[in-house]
């Protein structure tokens, strides 16, 4: 048996070493992956619609699989965070499911299998052209002081390149397609939505994806982001003036403001907001004491 003070000395020369950071670092990562993972399985999200803790694994699967096979811009984790957010909205909250900014499909494929798992129909928009613009844009990640320039037409996957991938991949019989700029092809939509996956990396995208979303956003629906991490988007959650004259509301806010919900250890790109009354309070638990922490 080592004695406790050389064990001790031991740790503190250890925790010095860059190789044991980097392993302490990477377990971390994985630890929290393998939580949340575990947690969706094993938890009863999307029973509502009939789903087992065998499909839930499936999908896990599938989403792994789909990542090795198509470019994406959304990792696994992200994907499996999207389905169980998606699992849990009620079977008779009607309404579609939309993502706007696809690349080349990746995301599409995942949202895709879980639609049909939940009888709901993907719109699946993009301009298959890439970015917009003219000039490169200065994406920026203030929480991790990074940044790129993104050029006009980055990201471009044309329709048939998506549509081939969710053939492949998903379920392409649940798909609709909307091809063209967002700004010109979202204020065709006219049928209730209950979540979108906002990926439009500019804020003039997203700002046309919510001016067009937020209206036929169902109570209780869900708009997510893979923005959160950019403060140009965030912002715009807060813009007070424009949400009254866009949306006729105030501005929701947003969850994740600046460093992403908390499913990596030191950053996410995703956050969200969900649509409902200020005053609604319903399925929420109330904690005494002020006291928020989960295990309370
Ligand atoms: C980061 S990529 C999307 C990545 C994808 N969600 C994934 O998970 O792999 C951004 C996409 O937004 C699209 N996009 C951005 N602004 C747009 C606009 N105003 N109209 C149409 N498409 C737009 C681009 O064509 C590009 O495919």
């Amino acid at each position: 048996m080592i004695p406790r003070h050389l064990q001790y000395l031991g740790y503190r020369l250890l925790r010095r070493s860059p190789r044991f950071q980097r392993f302490i670092a990477h377990f971390s990562q994985l630890a929290l992956e393998s939580y949340l993972i575990q947690d969706f399985i094993t938890q009863p999200y999307g029973a509502a619609y009939g789903l087992t803790a065998a499909d839930r694994a499936r999908l896990v699967e599938q989403f792994r699989h789909i990542v090795t096979r198509v470019p994406s811009g959304t990792p696994a984790l992200v994907q499996t965070i999207l389905a169980r957010e998606l699992l849990t909205l009620p079977p008779d909250t009607l309404g579609d499911v939309i993502e706007c900014g696809v690349w080349k499909g990746a995301t599409s494929a995942s949202l895709s299998l879980v639609c049909e798992m939940t009888g709901r129909r993907l719109i699946v928009a993009d301009s298959f052209a890439g970015l917009p613009g003219t000039n490169p844009y200065l994406y920026r990640v203030d929480h991790m002081q990074s940044y790129d320039y993104l050029e006009p037409g980055r990201f471009r996957g044309t329709l048939d390149e998506v549509r081939a991938n969710i053939r492949d991949y998903g379920a392409l019989a649940v798909c609709s397609f909307l091809g063209g700029w967002f700004a010109d092809t979202l204020p065709t939509l006219d049928r209730p939505l209950v979540f979108a996956f906002l990926d439009a990396d500019l804020e003039s995208s997203t700002r046309d994806c919510l001016r067009a979303i937020w209206p036929l956003l169902a109570e209780g629906g869900l708009i997510y982001t893979d923005d959160a991490g950019n403060m140009a988007v965030v912002r715009i959650f807060f813009d007070e003036p424009w949400w009254q004259t866009h949306c006729g509301e105030p501005a929701p806010g947003f969850i994740g403001s600046g460093s992403g919900l908390p499913i990596m250890p030191i950053t996410s790109s995703i956050g969200y907001i969900r649509k409902q009354r200020p005053t609604a309070l319903d399925g929420w638990r109330r904690t005494y004491n002020h006291s928020f922490l989960p295990f309370q």
